[in-house]
């Protein structure tokens, strides 16, 4: 299968760019649900560092992209779309390139369920563009994503990182950038 979109980047957790916000302060009732539901607990760790911090970035995205549909601007709402898209893509990346050099034997699967995960995000952005089309249905995308993340972190990433702690295999250098 090609795997295209999927090319490992930097395995760091750090954003390099920040998502518009209309800041905390100015948040109406009820537009926290996004940054508590999404909100990270330890119960969700893998116990690697790395690999934590990446989820832990992409519980946020995913929270703020549930507090924009909220908001109900079509612009913001696909901003924050394609800002959890692209974090999502580097961190399955990171994964897939430590999971194939560590000789994971799950490796097929769980590309899998990374690829069916990005391919549904994609479909949501469709939907969300096509004019006149029903748009995102907030409530039923929220516990989409909420149950996807948290179970595929706390079932398929807690599997793969006791593989890779058992083989002790650093996570890989990150690519270099293009010169
Ligand atoms: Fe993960
Ligand atoms: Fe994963």
């Amino acid at each position: 299968m090609p795997r295209s979109g999927h090319k490992p980047r930097s395995p760091s957790a750090a954003p390099a760019a920040e998502p518009p916000s209309r800041g905390a302060d100015t948040a109406a009732p009820g537009e926290r649900e996004g940054s508590s539901r999404f909100a990270w607990k330890p119960e969700y760790s893998v116990g690697i560092e790395e690999i934590d911090a990446q989820h832990q970035e992409l519980f946020r995205r995913a929270g703020l992209f549930i507090e924009s549909l909220r908001r109900q601007s079509r612009q913001e709402i696909g901003i924050l779309l394609s800002f959890l898209r692209l974090y999502a893509v580097t961190h399955f990346g990171a994964e897939e390139a430590w999971m194939r050099e560590a000789g994971y034997p799950g490796t097929e699967a769980h590309e899998k369920q990374h690829d069916r995960f990005i391919k549904d995000i994609l479909e949501l952005s469709d939907q969300h563009e096509r004019k006149n089309g029903p748009g995102i249905e907030p409530a039923r995308v929220a516990g989409w994503l909420e149950k996807w993340l948290k179970n595929h972190v706390t079932s398929a990433d807690v599997e793969l990182a006791r593989h890779l702690k058992a083989t002790g295999l650093p996570p890989p250098k990150p690519e270099e950038p293009p010169a």
